[in-house]
């Protein structure tokens, strides 16, 4: 058996899931990545050379996603890494927004792995991403932090279900190259890198290497893994 895999990356146009998909083209795997416009993802797709292509998915149209997969002949490794950021309160709460991230992150990410399960082989493994709101939450967070304690419940119930087929998820703190939050004013990054035990965020690679780690230890399997420098002893 060769060590190169097919890696489908399911939000895989920008930040984390596109430094993996980056990762993997450049060690000689075979890539399929995907973004919501077919055009967008084949474009990024392309800088990554010959074995990579992209497709469109909506996550948020859960309906519409088996027929987007259809396509998708083979899979080693499912990256699930989408994300449509809702700044939301129950205070003043917006339920179309809410209702949008909570379809996209827990009946879109679902849908994606049962779409996709009949092409992997017994060894195969998927990486669903969550995030640290769940545990410390931030102002406009609600909807955030609701999925991402989501994420954890699936991995446990998918890690049971789907074995042979492992399944774990990434909890990252606050990834500070990414392009979300690296366009944040300095002093706003400074705040929580004081509050960081390593003295620094993590970054895009950090969180990219975790994941490699739980799509390819055949030991690690219903584990909801926190990167983050630290950050929720502080
Ligand atoms: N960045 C962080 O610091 C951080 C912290 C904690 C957790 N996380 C989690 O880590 C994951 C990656 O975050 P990121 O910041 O790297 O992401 P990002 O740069 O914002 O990229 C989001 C990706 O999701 C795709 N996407 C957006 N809406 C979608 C939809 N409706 N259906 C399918 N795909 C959709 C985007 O593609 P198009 O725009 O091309 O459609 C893009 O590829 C997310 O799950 C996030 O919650 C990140």
């Amino acid at each position: 058996m060769t060590d190169q895999r097919t890696l489908v990356v399911i939000g895989g146009t920008s930040g984390i899931g596109l430094r993996m998909a980056q990762r993997a083209a450049a060690r000689g795997d075979e890539v399929i990545l995907s973004g919501r416009d077919a055009d967008s993802a084949a474009a990024v797709a392309k800088e990554l050379g010959d074995r990579a292509r992209g497709i469109a998915v909506d996550l948020s149209r859960p309906g519409e996603v088996a027929g987007a997969l259809a396509g998708v002949e083979k899979v080693d490794h499912l990256v699930v890494a989408a994300i449509e950021r809702d700044l939301n309160t129950a205070t003043d709460y917006d339920v179309a927004r809410a209702v949008n991230l909570v379809t996209l992150k827990l009946v879109g990410y679902t849908e994606a792995v049962h779409a996709l399960l009949p092409k992997f082989g017994a060894d195969g493994a998927v990486v669903l991403f969550g995030g640290l709101a769940k545990d410390r939450p931030y102002p406009g967070s609600t909807t955030v932090s609701t999925v991402n304690g989501g994420v954890m419940g699936m991995v446990h119930t998918l890690a049971v279900e789907l074995t042979p087929i492992r399944v774990n998820a990434i909890h990252p703190g606050i990834v500070g190259d990414s392009p979300f939050w690296s366009v944040k004013p300095a002093e706003v990054l400074d705040g929580y890198i004081s509050r960081t035990p390593t003295g620094r965020l993590a970054t895009m690679d950090n969180i990219a290497d975790a994941a490699e780690f739980l799509l390819r230890n055949p030991a690690v399997n219903g584990v909801n893994l926190n990167v983050d420098g630290g950050w929720l002893l502080t």
